[in-house]
């Protein structure tokens, strides 16, 4: 379809995602590559919506699509089974049916909502991501799971529904504040730790700027990573293949291991084990991305114990964080028996085993069956 575009695909599913410049305006066109119907959801919260619904749903119309812009509230508490009910409700008022599609504009609780209305709409229609948010982008676009949260629970209901096609259109990061591309990063870092040594590195001397940044050995490009200034981020050339190079990483890895049978896919748990427990014992209070990066630096101690990392491996990944101005350690006040006693719930510890993902080295990443409750216990006790 797109000379730039990176594959996804698996058993039983194939799509692309495009990275580029100006392209939710050509959404459309891009569209009716993959879809027939006509008529269509275009689910975002008010602030997409409101930023980026007109210029979405023009593109569609001018290609004589029939689209109904569906607003919900922004936020993780719209990531729910009321608010499914609601945009399913207002797309068979719009008259939508087994024809339709469902364009998922906003970051990753529209993502993961719109795409479990496309799973569940008639039994399932197509997905289209529009990601706008960096962790969007990087993360949760790619790979097919969709789902809701539960009072008991985050992502507790879903289903596997891969989108037909991810449009990443990089100028909608303008508008994007510093503390949500830092959630972006986080994710981009764990990338690099588990699977990409060089783009480790790459990251770690941004300070030294330019540096080349390559795309499996094809694209090259300088990244002035000026990265608290979403202006800059959206404009940058290198940015962009950041971003490609990160939605590469998770295409292979989902390829691999769609429905996280084999471990492959159980590797982008790296951090998230004690970064799930943080989030949960501080009642969702500190971002995702902060507690993936404290979580990071436990996994980072814990890899020392049983994977054979080395010290001087960890301090560069806790430096490189700094970088990012993510925070490697636990803030005073926060109670670690109450993180430590969260984590056993966690569905990483299937029938009672633990399953822990390690590093023994930065661009590589396992699960381990070694790891122990207690050595989790001093891992955080020690942040
Ligand atoms: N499906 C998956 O594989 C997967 C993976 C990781 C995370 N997730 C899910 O993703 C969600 C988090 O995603 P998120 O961090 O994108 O959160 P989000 O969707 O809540 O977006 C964060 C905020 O940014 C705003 N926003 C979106 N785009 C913007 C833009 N371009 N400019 C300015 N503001 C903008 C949103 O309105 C929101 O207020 C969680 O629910 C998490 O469970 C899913
Ligand atoms: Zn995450």
């Amino acid at each position: 379809m797109n000379s730039d575009a990176i594959e996804i695909s698996g058993n039983d599913f194939r799509y692309s995602a495009l990275v580029g410049h100006g392209l939710m305006a050509r959404a459309g066109e891009l569209a009716r590559n993959v879809v027939s119907g006509n008529r269509c959801a275009i689910v975002a919260d008010e602030i997409s919506a409101g930023l980026f619904g007109d210029r979405v749903c023009k593109s569609f119309s001018s290609e004589n699509f029939l689209p109904r812009l569906i607003r919900i509230p922004a936020g993780e508490k719209s990531k729910s089974f009321a608010q499914v009910e609601k945009i399913c409700e207002q797309m068979i008022a719009a008259e939508l049916d087994r024809s339709s599609f469902v364009v998922g504009l906003g970051g990753g609780v529209i993502g993961d909502i719109s795409g479990f209305v496309a799973a569940i709409f008639q039994r399932g229609i197509p997905h289209i991501q529009i990601p706008t948010t960096l962790l969007a982008m990087v993360d949760s676009s790619i790979g097919g799971k969709t789902g809701v949260n539960l009072e008991a629970g985050k992502n507790l209901i879903g289903a596997f529904h891969h989108p037909s096609l991810v449009i990443i259109d990089v100028d909608a990061l303008e508008t994007l504040s510093a503390r949500e591309l830092r959630k972006g990063y986080a994710e981009i870092i764990k990338h690099a730790i588990i699977r990409d040594a060089e783009m480790f590195q790459m990251l770690s001397s941004r300070a030294k700027m330019p540096v080349r940044l390559g795309l499996e050995g094809s694209r090259c490009a300088t990244l002035k990573l000026s990265w608290r200034d979403s202006s800059t981020v959206a404009r940058d050339d290198g940015f962009v293949s950041l971003i490609r190079r990160n939605i590469a990483i998770k295409a292979r890895i989902v390829s691999a291991d769609a429905r996280e049978i084999s471990g492959e896919r159980a590797l982008l748990n790296f951090g998230h084990t004690v970064g799930h427990a943080i989030e949960r014992a501080t009642d969702f209070k500190i971002p995702h991305g902060d507690c993936i990066s404290i979580g990071m630096v436990a996994a980072c101690a814990i890899s020392m114990k049983r994977g054979g990392f080395s010290s001087q491996e960890r301090d560069d990944v806790v430096s490189l964080l700094k970088q990012f101005e993510l925070p490697t350690q636990l803030p005073a006040e926060v109670d670690r028996e109450r993180i430590a006693a969260t984590v056993a719930p966690d569905k990483k510890f299937l029938g009672g085993k633990i399953r822990f993902v390690v590093t023994p080295r930065i661009g590589q990443a396992h699960v381990s069956n070694d790891v122990t409750m207690e050595d989790i216990r001093e891992a955080i006790a020690a942040l």
